[in-house]
This record gives structure tokens, C-alpha cells and sequence, in this order.
């Protein structure tokens, strides 16, 4: 049986250092506070959003919604933003994506005050992740960070394969990975010989949101598998991007969907709220 990298328990130990942090701020009158905007009703949107409100609640970060009619133009998207960028009340914004089709995704997301913007999606701190200087980092890949690590898997002088190269995922963690020493190569739907390449990874990351299509034909023997997958399989069940059954039966280390990558976002996003409530 290989190492269940258990992101529930972690993102759980996260969520509580991080409610003794801010109990520790309340106490000098410090409250982190959270402007969630969501444009529009987007049913998977909406569990996303609540479960953030949820984990702020939990912490102590005071959430501050902003629930939008689908028809609110870009103007009176980016003057809200422009409002709370100038409330010092306000630590971190995040806007839930996606938006609606008439807004630029791009402009929002610059909009944002880099030192609020607590998803780590703004240009400059995607530029301060580059250049190795401090900054927001997205989410989802630094989560992913802190399962290895807590897990005690060395990422220094490994073979890292990442299979996805998106803005939020794919390559902010491979830019994470190669902070951490590790060698990094990042596959796409171009890859050619995917396998061939999957196959030399002693961690492997998987976002490439194609339901169960990593066998244990794309994974060595040993490697450790991290699943940033979320379907529904045939029977209406959670399922990831990888074969967990299959690749289960020779990796030393995976991530379970649900219960992998999936809440450590969540404690990560609290965990730079926190780190914006601290500047
Ligand atoms: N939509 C899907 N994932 C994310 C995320 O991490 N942040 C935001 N703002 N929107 C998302």
C-alpha cells in the first residue's frame, strides 16, 4: 500500500495554526478581513465561494462578500476593486473565477492592489515568483508545496514532471518545484510520447483535467503522484486526473481526490489572508 498523502489532515493543521495566528492579531487589533466577489451564479462557483466564507469563519478572518448580478459590467467590476484596494480594512480581494464572457479576465486580475491580491494571479506576483523575490503565490501549486513537505518528501535534485501548463497551476508549480531544487519538466497536450516523459518523474504532477487519463503506464515504480484532478466518474462519484486504483498499486506516495489537493487551496489562500492582515 502506498503513502496516502492525507490533504484533509494537513489542510486541518494549517486552518489551525493559522486560527492561533489570527486569535494572536485579534489580541493587538489586528482583523484580517477578505472581500470575496463573485459576477454571476456559477453553480460550482458558488460551493467554491461558500467554502472559502466557511474556512474564514473558522480562522477568524472576517469575510466580506460581493455577490454580483451576471450583468455587471466591467466598469462597475473594477471600480468595487478599486474601492476596496483603497479600504484599509480590506487585506486580501479575490475575484472567483470565471467570469462572465463580457469581462476581461486579464484587466480584473490586474486591477487587483498586488499586496491584497491573495490568489497570487496579479502579474507582479507572478513576477516576484520568478525572480525568487516575496510575494503571493497561487494557491493551488503552493498547497501542493506543503503536502510534500509535511509529508516529508524531498523535492531537492528530484525528477518533477508536471502535466499542464495553466496560469494557475501548471506553471506557478513549476516554478515552485525548481525553487525547491527540484528538476522540472513540464508536459502538454503537445508532448509527444507523454508517457515516455511521465515515466522518468520521481514526483509527478498531474493537472490536466482529463478524468482517470494517468495509468500506471505513464508512472515509475516508486514515484509520488499528485492529483490536482476533480471530475464526476460514471457512478456520480469524486474522481481525479489520475487512475487512483491502477497507479495506486506501485507508486509510494499519492494524493486521493477527494481529500488531496482539493483543501489545501482552501488552507492556502487563508494562509496568504493571514500573511496580507501580517504586512
Ligand atoms: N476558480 C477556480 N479556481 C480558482 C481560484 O483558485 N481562485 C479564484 N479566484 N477563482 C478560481
Amino acid at each position: 500500500m502506498p503513502q496516502i498523502i492525507d490533504g484533509k489532515a494537513i489542510s486541518m493543521q494549517i486552518k489551525d495554526e493559522l486560527k492561533e495566528e489570527v486569535a494572536r492579531m485579534h489580541e493587538v487589533g489586528i482583523n484580517p478581513c477578505l472581500a470575496v466577489i463573485q459576477v454571476g451564479a456559477d453553480p460550482a462557483s458558488c460551493v467554491y465561494v461558500r467554502n472559502k466564507k466557511k474556512a474564514c469563519a473558522y480562522i477568524g478572518i472576517e469575510s466580506r462578500a460581493f455577490e454580483l448580478g451576471e450583468e455587471t459590467t466591467q466598469e462597475e467590476l473594477i471600480a468595487l476593486i478599486q474601492k476596496l484596494n483603497s479600504d484599509e480594512g480590506v487585506h486580501g480581494i479575490l475575484v472567483q473565477l470565471p467570469v462572465p464572457k463580457h469581462i476581461d479576465e486579464d484587466k480584473i486580475i490586474q486591477s487587483i492592489a498586488p499586496e491584497k491580491d491573495v490568489d497570487g494571479f496579479h502579474p507582479v506576483s507572478v513576477g516576484n515568483l520568478c525572480i525568487g523575490e516575496k510575494g503571493f503565490v497561487s494557491c493551488t501549486p503552493a498547497g501542493i508545496i506543503q503536502l510534500l513537505k509535511r509529508s516529508d518528501i524531498k523535492i531537492e535534485g528530484k525528477e518533477c514532471v508536471v502535466i499542464g501548463r495553466s496560469n494557475i497551476v501548471g506553471k506557478p508549480m513549476s516554478i515552485l518545484l525548481l525553487r525547491e531544487n527540484g528538476t522540472v519538466t513540464i508536459c502538454h497536450s503537445r508532448t509527444k510520447n507523454l508517457a515516455e516523459v511521465t515515466r522518468r518523474a520521481d514526483i509527478l504532477i498531474v493537472a490536466i483535467g482529463k478524468k482517470q487519463l494517468i495509468t500506471k503506464e505513464y508512472v515509475k515504480d516508486g514515484a509520488v503522484v499528485i492529483d490536482v484532478g476533480m471530475h464526476r466518474d460514471e457512478n456520480n462519484k469524486l474522481c481525479g486526473d489520475v487512475d487512483f486504483e491502477d497507479v495506486s498499486e506501485i507508486v509510494s506516495a499519492i494524493t486521493p481526490v477527494p481529500g488531496g489537493v482539493g483543501p489545501m487551496t482552501i488552507a492556502m489562500l487563508m494562509n496568504n489572508c493571514v500573511e496580507a492582515a501580517r504586512k
